[in-house]
């Protein structure tokens, strides 16, 4: 019997792997660190060949607890953007993986801005020329690795996002390819005519012998031996972008629902529909996911620091021992009296965008305590998510009224509390807050008709908590312009 869907959600700084039942409900879970890597400042690697281990590992354990038969399908989401280089005969990886939030490329994005590449890119991807995405980081690669172009050029070295490189370990090198939605995050990929774009290919110099196919979201990629030992064959029948994937897992299936997931960095996505809208406010329009042969466009916003400001007041600052202690400290003070926090670190996304922006805290005074800058670092999330849907309003004309919410910051009641007072939309969090993981589940669960409809998928969603704003619009644009002029003095 055919019981269970098993999700890989392969993030930024740890492996995840969950066993969804039909209810949509977590059956099992296994999760593990990796290790990150700063070979220089702004530069930020993983190990490929240790996140394949690492997957791998978690994904027999979240499996172990279902029989050889049971799992329908296996779902991969993923970190975005991070580039991949392997040899195609050894399955080895030829450099260290390229992590999205590395600055390596800035200067080269700058040169191309100035020789009027924006616009171009702008037109043709639905993205910015920033180094967060992946086309400038695989020229990068061609460009410093000696040899790597000649191989590519022969097929012999592939690239991949994520998902990517999973898939083709998964089925022993039988399948290369990725999702249309992590395509659209490399800046390679045309958005409208839905094919690696000829024109950014030549002008990056990327071989087009080297790139993925591109399949839809959801439908059958290929089959893994390698979860069971028994060596049982499991279809791989899903795959997206972690963000695509939470827009999925949050049944924002309509035009106007959006969604923000508070992880690493906070990502903000809005359903526009099967049109893509370009953006003139520093917004990306981007694939949210390809189904049923039919593509659904979202608008982005994307914060680069968001949970890990957390992580750095517990390992740089030493302020906190553990991430879970910031919403206690951050309560015995009422407000911040005036330090705001911006956590620039490797620079600002949306709608800055400012890969050169870097850190600081403002307003310190005699008074100020470390409660005041524990409290500063959550607001800053609530603040920079208030960027980001002031552009997107004031893009798409409707403001939102209600934001559904998900990532592991969310259980923290002050900062979702804070985040619904800032916005002055009420902020609603679901029972099930994995729900990258979910998303990719109901991708793949679609693909084996596991699931038969989004209208099933949209009764397995469950309330938690609504928070209802509770300030007035004067404390709101009070405290926000104090915020506007912190962010000002980096962007
Ligand atoms: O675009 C980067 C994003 O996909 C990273 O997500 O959850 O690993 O922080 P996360």
């Amino acid at each position: 019997m055919k019981q269970y869907i098993l999700a890989v959600d392969e993030g930024t700084t740890s492996c995840r792997a969950i066993l969804f039942d039909q209810k949509g409900r977590a059956a099992s879970m296994a999760q593990k660190e990796f290790r990150q890597s700063f070979p220089q400042a702004g530069w930020v690697e993983h190990d490929a060949a240790e996140i394949w281990q690492t997957q791998l590992q978690v994904m027999r354990e979240a499996a172990a607890d279902a029989g050889a038969g049971e799992i329908a399908a296996i779902g991969i989401t993923n970190q975005r953007e991070t580039v991949v280089v392997w040899d195609a005969v050894t399955g080895e990886p030829l450099h260290p993986a390229i992590v999205w939030q590395c600055r390596r490329t800035s200067a080269f994005c700058e040169k191309l801005k100035a020789e009027g590449w924006e616009g171009e890119v702008r037109a043709r991807t639905g993205l910015l020329l920033d180094p967060y995405f992946s086309g400038t980081k695989l020229k990068w690669l061609l460009d410093e690795v000696p040899g790597l172009r000649e191989k590519a050029e022969r097929g012999e070295a592939l690239f991949g996002t994520i998902d990517s490189w999973l898939i083709w370990k998964l089925t022993e090198g039988a399948v290369h390819a990725t999702d249309v939605s992590n395509a659209s995050r490399t800046m390679l990929y045309n958005i409208h005519k839905l094919e690696w774009d000829e024109h950014i290919l030549g002008k990056l110099g990327i071989p087009r012998a080297m790139l993925p196919e591109v399949k839809p979201s959801s439908g059958l990629y290929g089959h893994t031996r390698l979860l069971h030992e028994s060596g049982v064959e499991v279809p791989i029948a899903g795959a997206a972008g972690d963000q695509q994937a939470a827009l999925f897992g949050q049944g924002c299936y309509d035009p106007g629902m959006a969604k923000n997931t508070y992880g690493t960095g906070c990502f903000l996505l809005k359903n526009i529909g099967k049109s893509p809208i370009p953006s003139q406010k520093g917004l990306l329009t981007t694939i949210a996911w390809q189904l049923d042969g039919e593509t659904t466009y979202a608008l982005e916003g994307s914060v680069f620091t968001a949970g890990s400001v957390i992580q750095w007041l517990r390992d740089g600052l030493g302020l906190i021992a553990h991430a879970s202690e910031s919403g206690a400290i951050a309560a015995t003070v009422p407000d911040t009296e005036g330090v705001y926090f911006v956590p620039a670190f490797t620079g600002l996304g949306t709608p800055y965008w400012k890969p050169d922006a870097r850190g600081m805290i403002t307003g310190l005074t005699r008074g100020t305590t470390s409660a005041h800058i524990v409290r500063a670092a959550l607001e800053s999330i609530a603040y920079q998510t208030a960027d980001v849907l002031g552009a997107m309003g004031s893009e798409s004309g409707i403001g939102l009224r209600e934001l559904r919410i998900d990532g592991g910051a969310v259980a923290n009641d002050l900062l979702v509390q804070f985040q619904a007072d800032l916005l002055g939309v009420t902020v609603i969090r679901p029972r099930m807050l994995e729900t990258t993981a979910l998303g990719a589940a109901f991708l793949a669960g679609l693909g084996v008709g596991f699931w038969d409809s989004t209208e099933e998928l949209r009764e397995l969603w469950e309330l938690d908590a609504t928070f209802l704003p509770q300030r007035d619009e004067a404390w709101r644009r009070s405290v926000y312009s104090g915020w506007l002029q912190a962010v000002g003095y980096q962007a």
